[in-house]
C-alpha cells in the first residue's frame, strides 16, 4: 500500500509535475512561431490528492512582513517547491506605487475544486494601503527562449493583476481585473522603442479571462508573441530579451499604472490548471535531436508525442498512455 501510494505520488508529483516525456531528444511547438526546444516541464494541479475546497484566511495589515506558513498538509508542497519558489519579497509604497506589496506563501495554495479535481491559486487581498499578494519563480531560472502555456482563470475585484512573465518581465502577458472580462494585455519592457505600456488586446471569440483559457508565450530569439486558446493575439520584432531567465506567475496590486487600485478588502484569484514550459538554456545542446515530439495537437495536453524516428519519413505516435507506463516503471526503478 504504501510503496503503491508513493508511486502515484511520484507519478503524479515526481513525473507529472516535471518532465514526463522519456524518449523524446526534442520538442516541436505547432502554430504561427513553430520552433524545437531541449527541454519539457509539465505541472499539472487538477488532480492532487487530499486537495480540501477551503481557502486559507486572509493576510491582515498587522501582519504585513510575509512571514506566514505556506499551505501544510497538502501532499503538494514538497514536490512543488522541487520546482518552484514562492515569494516573500515586498515592494514599495512608491510615489507611483503607493500601495506597499507584500508577497505572502499563504496566498499560493491548493484548492479543491469540492466535487473532485483541484486547482493551484495565487491570491491577492488589499486592505488599507497594503496589498498582500502571491508569486511563484521557476527554480530554472537559465531560461533562453521558450514556449510557455498556462491553463488559468481569473476571478476577484477590481485593481489586481494576474501576470505571466519569462526572463524578468521582458516578456509579459497581465489579466487586469478592472479591464473588460473579454480583454487582457502583452507588455515588452525591455527595449526603450517599445512605449513600455501595456497593449490591450481582444481574446479570440469573445472567451472572457473568466473562464480557464490556455495562455501561451512564445519567445525566439526573432520574435515574442501572444495567443489564447491556441490564435495568435499579439506579436513583436523588436526589444526580444536575449537574457537567460526564469518564468513567473503572479496575483498583484501595488496601486500603480499597470495594477490599478483595489477597493479595501477585496481580494482576487488567479487559478491555474497546468502549467507547460518547453525550453533552451543558455547551454546549447550538442546531441542531434533523433527523436522529435509534437507538444500541440497531442492526444493529451502535456504529454508529448513522438513525430519522427531518426532522419527518416516514418512517423511512430507514441500515445500518452505509453510515457505514463514509461514514467512508472522508472519511478519503481528508483524506489
Ligand atoms: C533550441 O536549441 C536547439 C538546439 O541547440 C536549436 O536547434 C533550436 O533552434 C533552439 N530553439 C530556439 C527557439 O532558439
Ligand atoms: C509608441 O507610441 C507611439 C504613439 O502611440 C506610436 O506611434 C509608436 O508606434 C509606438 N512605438 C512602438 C515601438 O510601439
Ligand atoms: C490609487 O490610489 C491612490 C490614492 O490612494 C492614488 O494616488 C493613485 O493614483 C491611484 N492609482 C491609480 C492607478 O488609480
Amino acid at each position: 500500500m504504501m510503496l503503491r501510494l508513493a508511486l502515484f505520488v511520484a507519478v503524479v508529483f515526481g513525473a507529472a509535475l516535471h518532465d514526463n516525456s522519456l524518449g523524446c531528444d526534442c520538442y516541436e511547438t505547432g502554430a504561427s512561431f513553430p520552433a524545437r526546444y531541449a527541454y519539457h516541464r509539465f505541472f499539472d494541479f487538477r488532480a492532487v490528492p487530499d486537495a480540501v475546497p477551503v481557502e486559507p484566511a486572509n493576510v491582515f495589515a498587522a501582519q504585513d512582513k510575509g512571514l506566514e506558513n505556506g499551505q501544510l498538509g497538502s501532499a503538494y508542497d514538497q514536490a512543488f517547491l522541487t520546482d518552484w519558489t514562492i515569494s516573500t519579497t515586498s515592494t514599495g509604497p512608491l510615489a507611483q506605487a503607493p500601495v506597499r506589496r507584500q508577497d505572502s506563501k499563504v496566498n499560493t495554495y491548493i484548492q479543491g475544486n469540492g466535487g473532485g479535481g483541484s486547482r493551484l491559486v495565487l491570491r491577492a487581498y488589499k486592505v488599507g494601503q497594503f496589498a498582500s499578494s502571491a508569486q511563484i519563480d521557476s527554480k530554472e531560472n537559465d531560461v533562453l527562449f521558450a514556449s510557455i502555456r498556462v491553463n488559468a482563470r481569473v476571478s476577484g475585484g477590481t485593481g489586481a493583476a494576474a501576470s505571466i512573465y519569462a526572463a524578468a518581465g521582458d516578456s509579459d502577458l497581465d489579466i487586469l481585473t478592472r479591464d473588460p472580462p473579454t480583454q487582457i494585455r502583452y507588455t515588452g519592457q525591455a527595449s526603450a522603442s517599445d512605449n513600455g505600456s501595456a497593449q490591450p488586446i481582444a481574446m479570440p471569440n469573445g472567451v472572457s479571462w473568466g473562464d480557464f483559457n490556455e495562455y501561451r508565450l512564445d519567445w525566439r530569439s526573432d520574435v515574442s508573441a501572444w495567443s489564447v486558446n491556441g490564435a495568435l493575439v499579439g506579436s513583436k520584432q523588436f526589444g526580444v530579451p536575449s537574457s537567460p531567465g526564469g518564468l513567473t506567475l503572479s496575483m498583484w496590486n501595488n496601486g500603480g499604472p499597470i495594477s490599478g487600485n483595489m477597493s479595501t478588502e477585496t481580494s482576487a484569484h488567479f487559478e491555474i490548471q497546468w502549467i507547460q514550459m518547453v525550453f533552451n538554456t543558455s547551454t546549447p545542446v550538442m546531441t542531434p535531436c533523433k527523436r522529435v515530439c509534437a507538444v500541440d495537437g497531442v492526444q493529451k495536453v502535456g504529454y508529448p508525442e513522438l513525430e519522427h524516428k531518426g532522419a527518416g519519413s516514418q512517423i511512430i505516435v507514441q500515445t500518452w498512455h505509453t510515457v505514463l507506463v514509461l514514467a512508472m516503471s522508472i519511478s519503481l526503478l528508483c524506489f
